[in-house]
């Protein structure tokens, strides 16, 4: 296994994930390398089933590898026991989902301030919080809001303000935009880069278009549970267009 260099944030090695056993075997991961430095927008595409969501379960401590190195921050993930990777997801990972995954009839100050309550915050601390994410997405005014009330794109920003709310390392973003129109998903990508830009944020994010993918600075592509391709997006768009 190379040594990561300093300021690569997750370094993953020959990672497989094999679900299932004997005949009913599924190999969704086949040899995974990759390192994402701090502060890089990573975008992932490839065909259904090859594994981009599997590879997200992975690195967000989710999911655990059948074989496979997964270093974050320099810290083997594999020899850390459950509570430590819960932990790690705590205080280092934030999630955004396709479907948002908030809680109705709940306002969206208290969908914000939710990963917060496991950290043993009181209340008004929580509320400060949660109010301060909520002015980075645009939506302070929003606050006492139930999801139902809200748009999908002004529901998917709550959901990103809670992912931020424990000032995570990395945001973790599957799809964030598959359930968004065009005009509400270029919105999304803008705020996702505004955090990646100003806050300094790692952001990791799955996604089926090419439009999305080109907002972040990097695209990794899968195939059949491998990576594929890994680097700007016009290097892919080239090799497309030289294999006609
Ligand atoms: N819990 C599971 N049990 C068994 N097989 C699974 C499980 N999760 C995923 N798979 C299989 O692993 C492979 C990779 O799935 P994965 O969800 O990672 O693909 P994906 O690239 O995210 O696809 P999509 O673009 O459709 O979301 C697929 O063949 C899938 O059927
Ligand atoms: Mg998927």
């Amino acid at each position: 296994m190379d040594a990561p260099a300093a300021t690569v944030l997750i370094a993953l090695r020959g990672i497989t994930k094999v679900y299932g056993h004997g005949a009913a075997e599924v190999h969704a991961l086949r040899g995974v390398d990759l390192d994402i430095d701090e502060g890089e927008f990573v975008a992932i595409m490839g065909p259904s089933g090859s594994g981009k969501s599997t590879a997200m379960n992975v690195l967000g401590c989710l999911d655990t590898p059948t074989a496979g190195h997964y270093l974050f921050n320099g810290v083997e993930v594999g020899a850390l026991n459950q509570d430590q990777r819960a932990l790690l997801r705590r205080h280092y990972l934030g999630f955004v989902f396709q479907g948002y995954n908030l809680l109705a009839r709940t306002p969206a100050l208290e969908n914000v301030e939710l990963p917060l309550i496991y950290k043993g915050l009181a209340r008004a601390e929580r509320a400060a919080l949660a109010t301060e994410a909520l002015a980075k997405v645009g939506l302070a005014e929003r606050a006492h809001h139930d999801p139902s009330e809200l748009s999908g794109g002004q529901q998917q920003r709550v959901a990103i303000a809670r992912a931020l709310v424990g000032k995570p390392k990395v945001i973790l973003a599957d799809e964030p935009t598959g359930n968004l129109d065009t005009k509400r998903s270029h919105e999304i990508m803008e705020l996702l880069t505004q955090l990646n830009r100003t806050e300094g944020l790692t952001i990791i994010m799955v996604t089926h278009e090419r439009d999305m993918a080109a907002h972040a600075d990097r695209l990794v592509y899968f195939v059949d549970g491998h990576v594929e391709h890994d680097g700007p997006h016009h290097e892919l768009d080239q090799r497309h267009r030289e294999r006609g």
